[in-house]
């Protein structure tokens, strides 16, 4: 495992930290946790090397910190550094943020946490937790020893960033970034920006939530062949950020052990600025391809989830995209027509609006649906 610097602070962390947002479940139902198989991942992921531990208070309908606390027990607590963030969204009043603090910290059974992020800022959020004076209770949390380092996740347009990144002594910042979103949210620039600062930077979403590792498209798979036909499509996705001197970690959120596995092996095979200039072209390449191909920038993070009318937002998507993706729209229809569900299907979205005030991606998710609909339903 490579380590390292945590921005300008005097210690490290490993290059891959676990992402607790997509553990393995069971009936496919995200609230439930294969506890069992999830303890197992995080413990070998910390057994081999791994230090930095990434949940959040919504995570899985809320268990994913109390999977967490319950991995951490035996010793494995003091073995790491753990992250969680701040739901800002139920921040209603200013007591509202020790109130969720202290149910966290209950939650982890941790006296602790030592990268407290406020969770997927944009502009409007920001503006609110301002209102409600967020940088007197980061200084609290700080100077009670609840929270270490105080930090935030992002996700909003670039001019946003700079805005959040400059307004208090941020340790950290989380931001998305995988080799299809150096110009999306803070970007490429926002990295460097961030960097520059003294920012430790931690990535989320680097393999787009998996549509980056899974089968490539046509054009991508023989850009990659024609160089190594043994590299994987996770390992030049991960591999193009490592080569950041900039990325301090990155985050993965693994749903299985073999997952866990490569990644881990990936993480202590790659180092910064390695990659050569025929490699980043064929990175260059393949982004330009993955850009014209995809529908509907969704990374199925379920931050949608549930629609009170059941649609399965990222599923619909997903569809739309594979089908557009491998030219194989006649099956995304049958797959659309008649495996799923018609209270899932686009086609039951009554237009209420919901989704779109969570979506991290600010999609127009309603007008979205309507296109799937059109383009899959039974004509
Ligand atoms: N703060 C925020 O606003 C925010 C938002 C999003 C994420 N996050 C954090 O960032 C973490 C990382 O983001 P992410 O979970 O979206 O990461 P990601 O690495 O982009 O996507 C994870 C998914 O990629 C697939 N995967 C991972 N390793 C693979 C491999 N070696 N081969 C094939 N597929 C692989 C799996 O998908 P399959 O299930 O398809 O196999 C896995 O569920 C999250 O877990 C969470 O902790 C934070």
């Amino acid at each position: 495992m490579e380590y390292r610097k945590f921005g300008n602070c005097d210690f490290s962390v490993s290059s891959l930290g676990f992402g607790c947002m997509r553990f393995p479940v069971i009936d496919k139902d995200p609230s439930k946790i294969n506890e069992e198989k999830a303890i197992a991942m995080i413990r070998h992921a910390i057994d081999n090397g791994v230090d930095y531990i990434d949940t959040a208070y919504p995570y899985h309908g809320g268990n994913s910190e109390v999977l967490v606390g319950k991995a951490l027990k035996d010793g494995y607590r003091e073995k790491i550094k753990l992250a969680t963030k701040s739901p800002v969204w139920l921040v209603k009043e200013y007591a509202d943020f020790h109130k969720y603090l202290d149910e966290q910290l209950n939650k982890l059974q941790t006296d602790h946490i030592d990268f407290y992020l406020m969770h997927a800022l944009n502009k409007d959020r920001f503006e609110d937790l301002k209102k409600n004076q967020v940088f007197k209770f980061l200084d609290e949390a700080i100077a009670s020893g609840k929270i270490k380092y105080a930090g935030f996740s992002f996700h909003d347009d670039e001019e946003h960033f700079y805005e959040i990144v400059d307004s208090y002594p941020w340790t950290f910042c989380q931001i998305q970034l995988n080799y299809m979103d150096v110009e999306y949210q803070a970007g490429l620039r926002g990295l460097k920006y961030a960097s520059e600062k003294g920012m430790a930077v931690v990535i989320m979403e680097p393999l787009k939530g998996g549509k980056l590792a899974g089968n490539p498209p046509t054009e991508v798979k023989e850009l990659f062949e024609s160089y190594d036909s043994s590299r994987t499509p996770a390992n030049w996705a991960l591999k193009w950020l490592y080569n950041f001197p900039e990325v301090t970690t990155i985050l993965s959120g693994m749903s299985t052990m073999e997952q866990l596995q490569e990644n881990l092996e990936i993480a202590s095979n790659c180092k910064a600025n390695e990659m050569n200039a025929e490699e980043l072209e064929i990175m260059d390449k393949a982004k330009d391809a993955y850009l014209r191909l995809t529908k509907v920038n969704c990374t199925g993070c379920n931050y949608c989830q549930p629609c009170p009318f059941e649609v399965d937002i990222p599923r619909n998507f997903e569809l739309y995209n594979e089908g557009h993706m491998f030219n194989t729209l006649e099956a995304a229809s049958h797959t659309y027509n008649n495996l799923m569900p018609k209270n899932k299907s686009a086609a039951n979205c009554s237009e209420c609006g919901k989704c779109e005030e969570e979506c991290p991606q600010n999609l127009p998710i309603r007008q979205l649906l309507k296109e799937v609909h059109a383009s899959l339903g039974a004509k």
